[in-house]
């Protein structure tokens, strides 16, 4: 059993979808869940589970951010998950946790994402752009932004009907199926970085 920290900004259902996964059981445990933002609905998922959770006010720390989570959690976990994480991580925990970071990002890499494109964002670029399929992506977390090894992407159509709202749901849908799975894989040491292309092992 791997020990997980999972680390949030927002509402958590990604969170939501690591607690629910049968894995959690026989691949990881959820040891902490770190918000970088006070009164978020992710921490009170946290409690509900009896997970303990702490905020690391982005807006407090600032640049000290990650160096503040890194004192959380060093030697206390093994893996980091970034579930709808909007801070950027920077410094000695990248070192602590080379490739044991993973990130869920809302859209296809290596389009619609990089600095300034999370969340909402994406999926309005999506639209505005008029790409006819979308998704998601889980990746290893390196020093740049959104562009470690991918692990697993999942697509979902883009209708002409759609506003970004509606293509977010259907996104997190995937999301939802892709982050636990991830997990596993990386948890069951599937996992295997060769020249910046994840392959995964039977
Ligand atoms: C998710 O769609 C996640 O992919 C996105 O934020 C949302 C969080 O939802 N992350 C990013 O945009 C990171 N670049 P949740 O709090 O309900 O899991």
């Amino acid at each position: 059993m791997y020990r997980v920290a999972v680390l949030i900004s927002g509402s958590g259902s990604n969170l939501q979808a690591l607690i629910d996964s049968p894995a959690r059981n026989t691949s990881y445990s959820i040891d902490y869940v770190i918000s970088d933002r006070p009164g978020v609905y992710g921490l009170k998922r946290a409690e509900l589970n009896g997970i303990k959770n702490y905020v690391v006010d982005r807006k407090v720390y600032k640049a000290a951010l990650s160096d503040e989570i890194l004192k959380l959690i060093k030697d206390k976990v093994d893996i980091i998950v970034l579930a709808g994480f909007l801070s950027i991580l920077r410094g000695e925990i990248l070192v602590a946790f080379t490739n044991k970071i993973i990130n869920i990002h809302p859209s296809l890499i290596p389009s619609f994402c990089g600095s300034g494109m999370y969340g909402i964002k994406v999926h309005e670029s999506v639209i505005q752009c008029g790409a006819k399929v979308s998704g998601c992506t889980v990746h290893f977390v390196d020093a740049g932004t959104d562009s470690g090894p991918i692990i697993l992407q999942k697509t979902v159509p883009v209708y002409f009907e759609d506003d970004a709202l509606s293509l977010q749901k259907r996104v997190l849908e995937q999301e939802h199926i892709a982050l636990p799975k991830a997990l596993d894989l990386l948890c069951k040491d599937r996992l295997k970085i060769i020249d910046g292309r994840v392959k995964i092992i039977d």
